[in-house]
Order: structure tokens, then C-alpha cells, then sequence
């Protein structure tokens, strides 16, 4: 990206040489981008500008507190999936109203809490969620704002493990029943219906799918308002993607040009639109740096063994994720790159960040895995009792640590012999 270049040889941040964060921070290292996350925000905004709108950053993407709170100073709203990602989103500040919480199993406990502060709306993926909340709801003496999660079966054409709107997984309602899903919803006591929810999947890079969930969706709108039931607001979930490897995913501005021409065209261009984006947010905005600790030449594989692992990068264990690997000081013209597989230090064949790289790094040298700004710190882990990395926020020549590296003693503070 534009916020992420060589200058005299020497990867930078913004203005801010990444080896100079590394010496001071150590490494694994996650670095952000300030002025990528606004950019990367800046697209939805001119996407939706003039319309009533609201931006909810799917913060299960990246949910370190000071990431959260530059996007609640944008205006943006939150979309979280637990009672611990309310709590973050309080601690920032953030408007409850401008809070949705989706999710197929949220607790009573966890609907209580977010009807008690007043959320802005449940996006409601079961029949049975239905009848929970609204007893919860008539419980405090509140009607829950809802929606209707609903899955419109189309396929976004990425990993099976991302793809969440086709049938057969485990998310919304099917498109089928959904009308019935609204009727049942309309007549429980402590619910109010305001809007009508989907999501696709993740890492989309292709338009289609988009607009046949958006026709499906506002299919739906129309019979539900035939029946007699408001649809105040459309979230239309999350899922574009980011380029990781080449990738070429439509610009958020040209694909909502593209999806509201077809609101327009239905006559619900008055309707509140809401989006759930993640990681076309934050995922090109972080790198991860790791140090070189050994070269392990092999006869069928050679191993570059680096100190960062599947614990603090787990997409390429999970998924088979692709990021790109780039050294933090240029080599040599004519510097002999042989190929490596860059492994972490963790004592499973899985643990991998990347195949078959053609890298001159020696030991004691810096790599920066990119793209990590999505769904790496977020899905990190303490296995191998390994402490979890620090992460720093750049913005132009300054660089803020804004998580401390996790000591080792705080990852038995909780146990007991
Ligand atoms: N809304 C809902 C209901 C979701 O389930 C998700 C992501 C989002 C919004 C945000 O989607 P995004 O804009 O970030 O694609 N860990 C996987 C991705 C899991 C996505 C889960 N749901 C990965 O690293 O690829």
C-alpha cells in the first residue's frame, strides 16, 4: 500500500523505519498504519456519502483498543459478536446506539448487558434467538431492537472456512423462511423489528456475489413491508476483500455505486444503510515483524526459521493464507535468494507463514509479514506459553505503543497448583 515503501532501502511505516521499531519494541512486532485505516474507511465514506449511513466496523478484524477508538472518533458505529467485544467498544467510548451485535449463540447474560446500555440493534440468526431475546427484553422491561439475519444462498466464491452465506453453515436464517422468521418476530412481545441484516462471507473479491445478495435482499424487503412490517434500515454485512497476493477486489466506493444504484432503483433509497467491514479496513493497514533466527537448509525443503509463529499469525495455518514476506533492508543487487519456507518456532509441521519464499535474509535480520492487520492479533494465542506480540500505532513520523508485549508471568496469573 501507499503507507507502506522503501526509502533508501529501508522499509517504512509512513515516515518511520521499521527497523527502528523493531530494535526498540522487539519482535514479533504488529505495526499499524494510521492514514491506511482512514484511507481504507475514506472509501465507505465517499461510497455512502449523502445517504443516511452507518459505517459498523466488524471489530472481531482487529479489536485493540486504540485502532477502535480512531474509528469511533470517524463516527463509526461497531458491529461485535460477544459480551467481551461490547465491554471494548464501551471502553472507547462508543455509541451503544451505534453498536449491532450479530452472532448465532449470544448468552442471556450477553443480551441483557447490550439491552442495558442500549445497543442500536440485535442481528438475530435463529428462531429460537428470537424467543430468548425478546423474554430477556420483556424480562427488563425493554423491547430489543432487531433484525433478521438472513442468509440470501449465494456463493462469495472464497474459503469454505470464511463463506458464511451459503446453506448448509451454520449462519442466519434461510432466505426461504425468512418472511416467516419477520411474521414470528413481529408478534413477540419484547421485540421491535428495525431492519434486515446478511452476510456473505469474507474475503470477496469479486462484485457478483454482492449484487445477487443485494437483489435477494431487497426481494425480501418488499414482501416483508407487504405484510405489514417496517424495514427501517438494510445492514448489508461485511466480507470485501483485501489484496493479500495479487488479489484485485472492487474499491468500496465503485461497489456501492454499483449496489445502490439497484436500492435507488427498488425505491428504498430513503432506508438507513448499514455495513459491517473488517478486514478491508484494518488488514492492509498492519504488517508483523520477525527476526531471522536460523537458516535450516534441508534436502527436499529449506526452513527459514523466524520468531514469530502460528500463535501470533494463525491465517496460514488455518487457511492456507497467503501474505506476503518482504526483508526490512533491501539486499543487494544480485544477492543470492534462495527459497525458504518461513516457519514460526512452534513444535507443529502447521505452523508455517509462508511457502517456498525466495528471500537472502541471514540470521539477526528483519522480515515483515504483510497484510497482518486483519484477524492476526485479533486470533492470536498463547500456545507454546508464548506471550502474545506488542503492537504500535505509526502516524506520520511518530510511533505510539499502544499494547505492551504480554510478560510471561501474566499467562499463569489466572492458575492455581
Ligand atoms: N459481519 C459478520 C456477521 C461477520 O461474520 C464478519 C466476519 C464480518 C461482518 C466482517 O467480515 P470482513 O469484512 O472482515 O470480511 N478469520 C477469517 C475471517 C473470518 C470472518 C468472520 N466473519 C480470516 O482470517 O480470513
Amino acid at each position: 500500500g501507499a503507507h507502506l515503501s522503501y526509502r533508501d532501502g529501508q522499509l517504512c511505516m509512513e515516515s518511520v523505519p521499521l527497523a527502528d521499531l523493531a530494535r526498540a519494541h522487539g519482535t514479533p512486532l504488529f505495526v499499524y498504519s494510521r492514514a491506511a485505516i482512514l484511507d481504507a474507511l475514506a472509501a465507505y465514506q465517499r461510497g455512502l456519502a449523502g445517504r443516511r449511513a452507518l459505517i459498523c466496523y466488524a471489530m472481531k478484524a482487529n479489536s485493540t483498543l486504540a485502532i477502535l477508538k480512531l474509528l469511533a472518533d470517524q463516527g463509526c458505529g461497531f458491529d461485535i459478536v460477544s459480551g467481551g467485544e461490547l465491554e471494548r467498544a464501551l471502553a472507547v467510548g462508543a455509541d451503544p446506539a451505534k453498536i449491532i451485535f450479530s452472532g448465532i449463540g449470544k448468552a442471556r447474560a450477553e443480551m441483557a448487558r447490550a439491552l442495558q446500555v442500549g445497543i442500536g440493534c440485535f442481528n438475530v440468526e435463529s428462531l429460537a434467538e428470537l424467543d430468548v431475546l425478546s423474554d430477556v427484553a420483556t424480562g427488563l422491561g425493554r423491547r430489543a431492537p432487531i433484525s433478521i439475519r438472513v442468509n440470501p444462498n449465494v456463493d462469495p466464491k472464497t474459503h469454505p472456512y470464511i463463506s458464511t452465506g451459503l446453506k448448509g453453515n451454520k449462519f442466519g436464517i434461510a432466505h426461504e423462511q425468512a418472511l416467516a422468521a419477520y411474521r414470528h418476530a413481529a408478534a413477540l412481545p419484547g421485540l421491535q423489528v428495525v431492519g434486515i441484516d446478511c452476510h456473505i462471507g469474507s474475503q470477496i473479491t469479486e462484485p457478483a456475489p454482492y449484487l445477487e445478495a443485494m437483489d435477494r435482499i431487497l426481494d425480501l424487503v418488499t414482501q416483508i413491508e407487504a405484510a405489514g412490517i417496517s424495514v427501517h434500515h438494510i445492514d448489508f454485512g461485511g466480507g470485501l476483500g483485501i489484496d493479500y497476493n495479487g488479489d484485485t477486489p472492487p474499491a468500496a466506493d465503485a461497489l456501492w455505486a454499483q449496489l445502490l444504484a439497484k436500492v435507488d432503483a427498488r425505491g428504498f433509497g430513503d432506508r438507513q444503510l448499514m455495513i459491517e467491514p473488517g478486514r478491508s479496513i484494518v488488514g492492509n493497514a498492519g504488517v508483523c515483524l520477525t527476526e531471522v533466527l536460523y537458516l535450516k537448509p534441508g534436502e527436499q525443503k529449506n526452513f527459514l526459521i523466524v520468531d514469530a509463529a502460528m500463535n501470533d499469525l494463525p491465517r496460514p495455518a488455518l487457511y492456507q493464507a497467503f501474505h506476503r514476506i518482504v526483508p526490512l533492508q533491501l539486499p543487494a543487487a544480485g544477492a543470492d535468494a534462495p527459497t525458504w519456507d518461513v516457519v514460526g518456532p512452534v513444535c507443529e509441521s502447521g505452523d508455517w507463514l509462508g511457502h517456498d519464499r525466495a528471500l537472502a535474509a541471514q540470521p539477526g535480520e528483519l522480515l515483515a509479514v504483510l497484510s497482518a492487520g486483519a484477524y492476526s492479533m485479533s486470533m492470536a494465542s498463547n500456545y507454546n506459553t508464548r506471550p502474545r506480540a506488542a503492537e504500535v500505532l505509526v502516524s506520520g513520523d511518530t510511533a505510539r505503543v499502544v499494547r505492551q508485549r504480554e510478560a510471561v508471568a501474566d499467562l499463569w496469573r489466572l492458575e492455581s497448583v
